[in-house]
């Protein structure tokens, strides 16, 4: 048995919210799909006439909001009207690190998810499925269940109300978003009711084959997307040690992650080294897998994730002290071009971008840095990097020290170094032998993403390094 959906709402759109319903409406035409944020600005973004001016950057994004907005897809900032008129309610707020308090610094912040939750409480009618979307701690479910059983039995208001709460994680990834969405590697749901299970079930049906979709308690489902992120983020900090070893063997990190790689064990993806993940997620949900490991007592398991994420912060910091040593020790009135400031290529979204710890680092050190990115804004830019301002020594003036250039010459004039630090496409095809001339001799390239290739430098007066790359050996000493 499963309960009729007519209409959804999504508590939250943003990177999560806004793909994830879009290609629910487009998939799904006979339901009613609201997205709600009390973000107004957002909202606005999202309705804008103008395509190119929707709050997230994520490719084929804008195609679908074309198909779907206005018909049966609508973003608001009414929480209360759409969650009344709602049979299911998708909570996709943000659930980031809490930065004060108990837990500070490593549990998640379930403010937003609180919050939500007793909207729902307070403005459903009938009987609401509730769907976890966000990535939370495990046992949230609970959490959530108190709030809307609490309400339930609020013999003042009496409603007769009732929920289920279901747990489904979202695997997307952000650059890939509308791809992942539309072909998921898997569709997880945890609960315990059959009839909410099949429910949600039945809206993924009409795009994914039944056999990706799997059904578990709602423990396993919440600890499956932590654990998730925190493999995928153990790939990277293994990928990035070994990155340094071969700079001082000889070996070539690309060479060696093939190699290891075709191990069918083992598999080819997310063995890319690079200058340390990034991302609003990676970090924020290996430190709640700590938080939660230490609480259960286990502290040699919240010693081993740990690691992952001091091999990352490691990883940065070693990158910028190699720029620094080549260019004489010394980043003071040094002009650096930075190529990339998104935590990865295809996506607008800067959160725990590698690119701001090693600006800030730069700049700590005296440099003038001109930054390019496709798709962010400099105020978004100056934001990331300002906010460093203090930790370190008020005294700087940042402000004359950063400035977006709008082309590669622009950034590469009179430059000391450029650094490529997000893997975007069209830095492949840049002309290095135009950018040359331009830049002070002895000019450097560190190439942080694996972007160029070194044949096309032979000839070239340009100093070339290569993150994880052994032929940088002899330059190094
Ligand atoms: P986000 O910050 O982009 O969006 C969250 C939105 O929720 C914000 O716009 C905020 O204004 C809104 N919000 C917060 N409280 C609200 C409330 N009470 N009522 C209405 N709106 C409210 O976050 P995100 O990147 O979309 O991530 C959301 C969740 O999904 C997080 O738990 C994250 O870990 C998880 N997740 C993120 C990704 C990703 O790639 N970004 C992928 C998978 C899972
Ligand atoms: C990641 C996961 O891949 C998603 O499955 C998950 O849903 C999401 O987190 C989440 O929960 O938020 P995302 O952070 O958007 O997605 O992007 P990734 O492709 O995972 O990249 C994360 C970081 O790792 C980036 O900085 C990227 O450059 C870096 N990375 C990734 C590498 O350095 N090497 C790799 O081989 C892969």
């Amino acid at each position: 048995m499963s309960v009729a959906v007519k209409t959804i709402c999504c508590i939250g759109a943003g990177y999560v919210g806004g793909p994830t319903m879009a290609v629910i409406a487009d998939k799904c035409r006979d339901l009613k799909v609201i997205v709600v944020d009390l973000n107004k600005e957002k909202i606005d973004s999202w309705n804008n006439e103008d395509l190119s001016k929707l709050p997230i950057y994520e490719p084929g994004l804008k195609e679908l909001i074309k198909r779907c907005r206005g018909k049966n897809l609508f973003f608001s900032t009414k929480v209360k009207q759409s969650i009344a008129q709602s049979d299911m309610v998708f909570i996709s707020v943000n659930t980031p690190t809490k930065q004060s308090g108990l837990g500070a610094g490593e549990a998640s912040d379930l403010k937003y998810i609180e919050s939500s939750a007793r909207s729902i409480a307070e403005y459903a009618i009938g009987h609401t499925i509730v769907v976890e979307k966000s990535t939370i701690p495990v046992k949230t479910a609970e959490v959530i269940k108190t709030i809307l059983i609490s309400s339930q039995n609020d013999l003042k208001k009496k409603s007769s109300k009732s929920f289920s709460v279901l747990s489904n994680p979202e695997f997307l990834a952000e650059g890939t978003a509308i791809d992942d969405l539309i072909n998921p590697s898997r569709v997880l749901i945890g609960g315990e009711s059959t009839s909410s299970i099949n429910a949600l079930v039945n809206i993924y049906k009409n795009w994914v084959d039944e056999e990706k979709i799997i059904k578990t308690n709602i423990w396993s489902s919440e600890l499956s997307k932590l654990t998730a992120n925190a493999f995928l983020a153990q790939r990277v900090s293994s990928i990035n040690s070994i990155s340094a070893l071969c700079e001082k063997t000889g070996a070539d990190i690309s060479e060696v992650a093939k190699a290891v790689g075709m191990d069918y064990r083992i598999g080819k993806n997310f063995l890319k080294s690079g200058p340390g993940f990034g991302g609003s997620c990676f970090k924020k949900d290996i430190l709640n897998l700590v938080y939660i490991c230490k609480l259960y007592g286990l502290n040699e398991v919240a010693n081993y994730w740990n690691e992952v994420l001091e091999i990352n912060h490691w990883q940065q910091n070693r990158l910028t002290n190699i720029i620094l040593k080549k260019l004489f020790n010394t980043a003071t009135n040094k002009k650096i071009g930075i190529l990339g400031f998104s935590f990865k290529a295809n996506t607008n979204d800067t959160r725990e971008s590698p690119a701001i710890n090693i600006c800030t680092n730069l700049l700590i050190d005296g440099a003038n840095l001109s930054i390019y990115d496709p798709k962010v804004k400099f105020q978004e830019i100056y934001n990331n990097l300002k906010d460093f301002k203090n930790s370190e020594d008020i005294s700087f003036n940042y402000e004359d020290r950063i400035c977006m250039a709008s082309s590669y010459e622009e950034l590469a004039n009179g430059a000391d170094a450029i650094l490529i630090l997000t893997e975007w496409n069209e830095f492949k095809k840049i002309q290095w032998s135009k950018i040359s001339k331009l830049m002070r001799k002895p000019s450097w390239i560190f190439d942080c993403r694996d972007i160029i290739d070194l044949n096309d430098f032979v000839e070239s007066d340009l100093n070339i390094w290569k993150l994880g790359f052994g032929s940088n050996v002899d330059n190094l000493k």
